[in-house]
């Protein structure tokens, strides 16, 4: 049975600003435990650490979990300290170790933030959501995975489950489709670049900044900048534009799986490819893609890879040649352009840009979700309007 869209008001609300923060006594603390601290992980603890140096509230950090093991500290990890020597005792984890960190008398509000990009993690979430742990994740792997867990996370327990930086980093892309939803408008369709990486490594590659690189050259490049998925490879598949479209089209009522997405990969690589590449695999990939983005530019078009997420139509992804006017093709490198076209943004419609990938910004969205539960407010209804423009063409 198709799940209806999110008409819950109170989850379609961004948490830009919150009305009277209360302080917190001893016995009302937060707690979250943060698995793992990669480069999106570290920059949040990075931006927890500035936080509590400028004297604002945050939950108490009681546990930190890598592939290697565990911090666990019941009085508070302070961030700076653990980054500057990031220590952790070896544990084998599993749900019930990870739920137990935290302290049963003091925390009233917990969060597990998942940060990771760990398949089996996924399979957690509704244990935890159901002991009435909250789970904020940048992981898209719960949200686009067997749609029969999708549904039952989002049917479960008491804590509830935060995953806006799952599509466009910290844009406001989910709770927008769910504030149109919850205030009667119909999702037509959802159309645009959603990978931040796939978007600079186009852009780079068909308008250098400096001296101009091959493909493969770039991808290394986008992988030290924190751009890529620890894998590249999920970005150059389309495997992680497949996951945001999947996360979008449940976000609107359609109950897909990724066997119902057709989808072409930014090049035909071989079936074994593993990265780094081989000296051929990367000749092979640069040659592809520089006779592609020759054959657009001829056409005075630019290549973009561009989903499309149509309630009647189902998923398309691929790469596709745009004029070099569209905003897609406008947009700045690394720029996520979410296009939503519904009963009320029919011929002119709404359109949400902005950087799309990186530690920095995704961190900070996981941050912001982090802190709505931390104050348990309600933000102000609106207020995320400022980040949208509503005519394409103005950008
Ligand atoms: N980078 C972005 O711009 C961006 C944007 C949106 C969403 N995301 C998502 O954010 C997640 C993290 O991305 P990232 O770039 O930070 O990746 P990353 O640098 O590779 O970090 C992954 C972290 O997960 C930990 N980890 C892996 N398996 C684990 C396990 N079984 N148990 C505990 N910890 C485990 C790793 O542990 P070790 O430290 O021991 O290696 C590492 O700390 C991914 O799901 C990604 O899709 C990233």
């Amino acid at each position: 049975m198709p799940l209806e869209p999110h008409r819950d008001a109170s989850e379609a609300l961004s948490p830009t600003v919150y009305l009277h923060p209360r302080k917190q006594s001893g016995s009302e603390r937060t707690e979250m435990v943060l698995i793992g601290p990669g480069q999106v992980g570290s920059a949040l603890l990075r931006q927890l650490g500035a936080l509590q140096r400028a004297g604002q509230q945050a939950p108490t950090l009681v546990g930190i979990l890598r592939r290697s093991g565990l911090c666990h500290q019941a009085a508070g990890i302070d961030p700076d300290t653990w980054l500057k020597a990031p220590s952790v005792t070896p544990l084998q984890s599993d749900a019930g170790t990870i739920a137990r960190l935290f302290d049963k008398a003091s925390g009233q509000q917990k969060i597990i933030i998942d940060a990771s990009a760990e398949p089996s993690l996924a399979d957690h979430y509704e244990q935890w959501l159901g002991a009435g742990i909250n789970v904020v994740t940048a992981s898209k792997l719960a949200g686009s995975g067997c749609f029969k867990r999708y549904r039952d996370i989002r049917q479960s327990g008491q804590g509830r489950w935060y995953y806006e930086t799952t599509v466009g980093a910290a844009l406001p892309v989910i709770s927008t489709l769910r504030q149109l939803i919850a205030t009667g408008d119909e999702i037509i369709s959802v159309r645009g670049l959603l990978s931040g990486s796939l978007s600079w490594l186009l852009k780079r590659f068909q308008q250098p900044s400096g001296t101009p690189l091959s493909f493969s050259e770039l991808i290394e490049k986008a992988g030290h900048k924190g751009l890529t998925e620890p894998d590249p490879l999920e970005d150059l598949s389309g495997q992680d534009v497949i996951r945001k479209a999947i996360i979008l089209a449940r976000e609107i009522g359609m109950d897909t799986d990724a066997a119902e997405a057709i989808s072409r990969p930014v090049a035909d690589l071989p079936p074994q490819s593993a990265y780094p590449f081989d000296r051929d695999t990367a000749a092979a990939l640069n040659r592809q893609l520089t006779e592609n983005a020759a054959k657009a530019a001829a056409n005075g078009r630019q290549l973009v890879y561009l989903a499309d997420i149509s309630v009647r139509h189902g998923i398309r992804i691929g790469l596709q040649e745009v004029a070099a006017t569209s905003p897609f093709a406008t947009a700045r490198a690394c720029d996520n352009v979410i296009e939503i076209r519904s009963r009320r943004y029919l011929d002119n419609p709404l359109v949400i840009q902005g950087p799309g990938a990186g530690p920095e910004v995704t961190a900070s969205g996981l941050l912001a979700e982090i802190l709505q539960i931390h104050h348990r407010l309600k933000p102000v209804a609106g207020i995320q309007g400022l980040n949208l423009c509503s005519d394409a063409a103005a950008n």
